[in-house]
């Protein structure tokens, strides 16, 4: 044994070779934490000072590699200075490099995933053999940063610039075929040959067979390309992957400027530059966000599995109504293996159901993501029914029938009768109390609500929404089901609008009054995207249906009448009673036309505005701030009462609701991580310029508390 530790273990194992191997005790995954870190830095000194050793193979026991850094670290650490983080990436760096100078030949043997950090560790040795198992790659810039563990200095080097800036500025896991056609990779065979492959490549370098000091020159010189070479290279990709990336990402062309300004530099002098730019990036709101997101991600993931105990399997699920929201139901439970009945009362809404189903799944075979024969195993998972024959069998129930409480009041209580008593039934409902549904069950402890959100396939939340008399095992079991389903639940509790619709509404509202007092929607909508919504509040408003909006607001001015009750005519009433439904009915605050890929293409309507002047009662130039802080500090204050009233639990299930549910620009990490960046003391005086609007804009007395005391909703 020539070194042992809890994450490493060097030994010898034939012929003066050394093995280094990963596996750190105590977890599921190898990950570079301190620890790893700190004992890879003795385990270099010991594999240099001694001179028996002829080469050294690098390996894993885990079923992974090494996934990458460890995120929960991050925090802490982007916490210090820039020079703090400058230093501490040059140390880690120098262990990096210590490895890569080894007096005798280095070969790492990849038989799982290797990601950022764990691959620029592959990348330090002269070769890589990988298994067929494994994926590679560098997705730093996910977390809004770039490699800095020498990833940009010697990926480039090694598979050139233009392949380097993919890899890096796209961020993707790479499959053995494409790592080994790039270059990034030597060999890959199938993970049984592994070791003995890797081992091979070794003994040919240490007889000399293989130039592999050839090899690390060209790894730690400047790269191979004359300045004109660089500069299409380079200056191209800049302008590609900022159009791609857009202006609230700088990660992918700060590491594309970071490779330039490093390319004519051996080794160490690139890896300052890479530290500098790591450095820089890992100062910014969008990294501090991004990685935020990460870890509320692991929040949610834990809360769900700490639920799994508690759940009743289902094996077989069943949907009421195959209308949008059914179809898209049923569509995506087949499509995730739980088989499921579909029920109507009309023939015509079980073939509207299946068509939408068919429609999804010949997308998947066109586009290579399924075979012809998965997709009819797929569709034989869905079983059509105009009767509760077959519900004796079902687990699980989501009701998806037409919004009216009458209808699903007799549908639920039908659908009681017909399952078996430990039955879990679930409503999608998207307005109507859940307790209110509950009401006139035989076994409400059984029936929580199960708040998709439309398109289904797409739109990754689902709210598990528990009522007063729902069970751990009803709330546990849905959440099971949702994650099958391959969404993401979050438990909330009952109230109008539950927690996105109830924070949606209010974001309106702040559209509402800004066309009243004169701003131009198509502007607001234009700085809302700026500011990195999806859409902004007008396209919103006719995707999500004037229908529904009016009908759902009308539900929120009723639950919340101090707040969200709004005098006289909004232009939402005003697109509702000209039948200007949104895209559905083709024409909206927008107008819509069908272009060629049959999807809905905006029009800007100058009849708009002389449609909503009745409504318009001031003539105000707003500019972009004033816009912004109108529309989102309603948002925001009415995420922090869902938080206070207890709808939602915790501050990371609030932002991660958000962003799933209405699409909340990640990089701004959430409606409270985004109050957090701007200071509660500083949010408040915000929102206090603008108290004559009304309650939507005054914060609340924990928010003046938060804002005397410095607290803060995350750390
Ligand atoms: N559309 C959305 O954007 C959206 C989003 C989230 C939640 N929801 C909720 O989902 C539910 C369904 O909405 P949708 O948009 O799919 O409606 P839809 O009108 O498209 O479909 C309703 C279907 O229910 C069927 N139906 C009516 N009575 C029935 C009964 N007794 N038994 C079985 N089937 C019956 C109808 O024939 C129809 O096919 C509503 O509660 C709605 O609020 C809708």
């Amino acid at each position: 044994m020539i070194y042992e530790g809890k994450a490493i273990t060097v030994k010898k194992i034939e012929d003066g070779i050394a093995q280094l191997d990963f596996d750190l005790k105590g977890e599921s995954v190898n990950k570079f934490n301190r620890l790893t870190l700190s004992e890879l830095r003795e385990a270099a000194d010991k594999l240099k000072s001694d001179s028996s050793i002829k080469g050294l193979m690098v390996t894993s026991s885990k079923d992974c590699f090494i996934v990458g850094a460890d995120i929960t670290e991050f925090t802490e650490l982007f916490a210090g200075s820039e020079e703090d983080l400058v230093a501490n990436n040059l140390q880690a760096n120098s262990i990096f490099s210590d490895i890569e100078d080894l007096p005798f030949p280095t070969v790492t043997a990849i038989n799982g995933i290797a990601l950022g950090g764990g691959f620029e560790m592959c990348l330090a040795t002269d070769y890589r053999v990988m298994s067929t198992k494994a994926k590679v790659g560098l997705p730093e810039v996910k977390l809004g940063i770039f490699p800095g563990f020498g990833g940009t200095v010697r990926l480039s080097r090694l598979i050139g610039a233009d392949n380097a800036i993919e890899w890096i500025c796209a961020g993707g896991e790479k499959r053995p075929e494409n790592a080994l056609k790039d270059g990034a990779v030597d060999a890959v065979v199938a993970p049984d040959k592994l070791q003995a492959a890797a081992l091979d490549l070794l003994k040919q370098c240490i007889a000399g067979k293989i130039d592999y000091k050839a090899r690390r020159e060209e790894k730690t010189s400047k790269l191979k390309l004359n300045q004109m070479e660089s500069m299409m290279t380079f200056e191209t990709a800049k302008g590609f992957v900022a159009g791609q990336a857009g202006p609230n990402y700088p990660a992918p062309v700060e590491a594309i400027k970071t490779m330039q300004k490093h390319a004519g530099m051996s080794r160490d002098k690139a890896l300052e530059v890479e530290a500098k730019g790591f450095a820089k990036m890992a100062k910014t709101s969008v990294a501090a966000s991004l990685v935020g997101l990460f870890l509320n991600d692991q929040e949610l993931k834990k809360k769900a599995k700490d639920l799994e105990p508690k759940a009743s399997p289902v094996k077989q699920a069943a949907v009421l109504g195959a209308g949008i929201m059914g179809g898209g139901v049923a569509y995506q439970s087949a499509l995730k293996g739980t088989p499921i009945l579909m029920k109507d009362i009309a023939q015509a809404g079980i073939d509207t159901g299946l068509n939408e189903a068919k429609k999804l799944l010949a997308r998947r075979v066109e586009k290579g993501r399924m075979k012809a024969d998965e997709m009819a195993d797929v569709l034989n998972r869905i079983v059509p029914t105009l009767s509760y024959g077959d519900f004796k069998t079902v687990d699980l129930v989501v009701e998806a029938v037409v919004e009216n409480p009458k209808v699903k009041d007799i549908v639920l209580r039908e659908v009681e009768d017909v399952v078996r008593e430990d039955a879990i039934i679930t409503t999608n409902t998207s307005t109507i109390s859940v307790n209110l549904l509950a009401k006139n069950l035989k076994r409400p402890e059984n029936f929580c609500g199960m708040h998709f959100f439309n398109p289904v396939h797409m739109m990754p939340l689902v709210e598990v929404i528990r009522g007063e008399k729902s069970s751990e095992r009803a709330i546990a079991t849905t959440v099971a089901y949702a994650k099958a389903m391959g969404k993401t639940p979050i438990v909330v509790n009952d109230c109008p609008g539950f927690l996105v619709n109830r924070v949606l509404f209010p974001y309106f509202g702040g559209f509402i009054g800004l066309v009243r007092d004169g701003a131009d929607f198509q502007k607001v909508d234009k700085v809302m995207e700026r500011f990195g919504w999806p859409m902004g509040p007008a396209y919103l408003l006719d995707v999500v249906g004037m229908d529904t909006a009016k009908h759902a607001g009308d539900v929120m001015a009723e639950g919340f009448p101090e707040r969200m009750k709004h005098e006289g005519t909004t232009a939402i009433d005003v697109m509702f009673e000209a039948k200007r439904l949104g895209q559905k009915s083709n024409e909206g605050f927008y107008k819509y036309e069908t272009d060629k890929k049959g999807k809905p293409k905006k029009i800007s309507d100058p009849a708009v505005y002389e449609m909503l002047k009745p409504v318009v009662s001031g003539n105000g130039e707003f500019d972009d701030q004033t816009i912004i802080e109108r529309m989102m500090i309603p948002l925001c204050i009415e995420t922090v009462r869902c938080l206070e009233d207890g709808i939602v639990e915790t501050p990371a299930e609030a932002d991660m609701g958000l962003i799933f549910g209405i699409g909340f620009p990640p990089f701004r990490g959430g409606a409270l991580r985004y109050i957090d960046s701007i200071g509660l003391d500083e949010f408040c005086k915000l929102a206090d310029k603008y108290a004559d609007l009304g309650p939507l804009y005054h914060p609340t007395e924990g928010m003046r508390e938060m804002a005397k005391s410095g607290k803060k909703f995350f750390g």
